[in-house]
């Protein structure tokens, strides 16, 4: 666990609050804590499956993609369906078609492809923990973590794809560390499960840092540190607003 946490940590700007990692260990934020977690993994499914659909298929690998997330979205949004149901619709019956013209785009399929199965995955796995506390699902607002940094994202090409990557990155290796942090602080069959989502996580982590790197054909250190500062003060400030990446609570 160490070496898959070290790199992480490097990478990430500061490490969680340790005022985070008591509030989110109380026993009544656990609702929050695995609602908010739920949808994240449900959001992280969707925006690789967004980049798949806006640079690399074409219109029909498209429609399948969209296809595989609905019920999963129509269960989150529209609480419609069953759970249980979801264990169904796991994998993507329809191979992706590379659109041409795009250097990268078998990498990224191949990559957002698995990462999307891995999240709808954990999607499941979070519905069976919450059965297990007796947590019904209901809808939750997001926090302002992602849209703090996305609002950051170029607005051409392909530095707008960069910077997404990028973001994708810091969700992904703050996701990791905070799992890890939390973990010894819960029940043991909860932190089992936080340890065992470390491993996907870290990958995740490292792909979007590779296609980062290799579709923007140059050193992107500078860019990594800006988003890293901003990253690192989103999770240091002040927040009100409790959430899986929250800031430092406030009483
Ligand atoms: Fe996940
Ligand atoms: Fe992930």
């Amino acid at each position: 666990m160490q070496s898959l946490l070290a790199p992480i940590k490097t990478f990430l700007g500061c490490e969680t609050p340790h005022a985070w990692v008591a509030e989110a260990a109380k026993p009544e934020n656990l609702p929050i804590v695995l609602l908010d977690h739920l949808v994240c993994e449900l959001k992280a499914a969707q925006s690789a499956m967004f980049l798949i659909r806006r640079y690399a298929v074409d219109k029909e690998s498209g429609d399948a993609l969209l296809a595989w997330l609905k019920p999963f979205e129509d269960f989150t949004y529209r609480k419609v369906g069953d759970w249980k149901a979801l264990a169904n619709h796991e994998k993507l019956s329809k191979s992706m078609i590379p659109k041409s013209g795009t250097p990268y785009g078998q990498d990224l399929i191949d990559k957002m492809v698995l990462l999307i199965k891995e999240e709808l995955h954990h999607f499941y796995q979070v519905l069976e923990i919450m059965e297990g506390y007796g947590i019904a699902y209901d809808t939750i607002s997001s926090s302002r973590y992602a849209k703090g940094l996305l609002q950051h994202v170029k607005t051409h090409e392909p530095a707008a794809l960069v910077d997404k990557l990028i973001c994708g990155a810091f969700i992904e290796a703050r996701s990791c560390e905070r799992f890890a942090a939390l973990a010894p602080h819960v029940d043991k069959p909860l932190g089992d499960f936080y340890i065992s989502l470390l491993r996907s996580e870290a990958r995740h982590y490292q792909d979007y840092l590779t296609l980062a790197e290799e579709i923007a054909g140059k050193d992107i250190t500078e860019r990594v540190a800006f988003f890293r500062s901003v990253e690192a003060k989103l999770i240091s400030a002040p927040d009100e607003d409790f959430k899986f990446h929250s800031g430092a609570p406030v009483h």
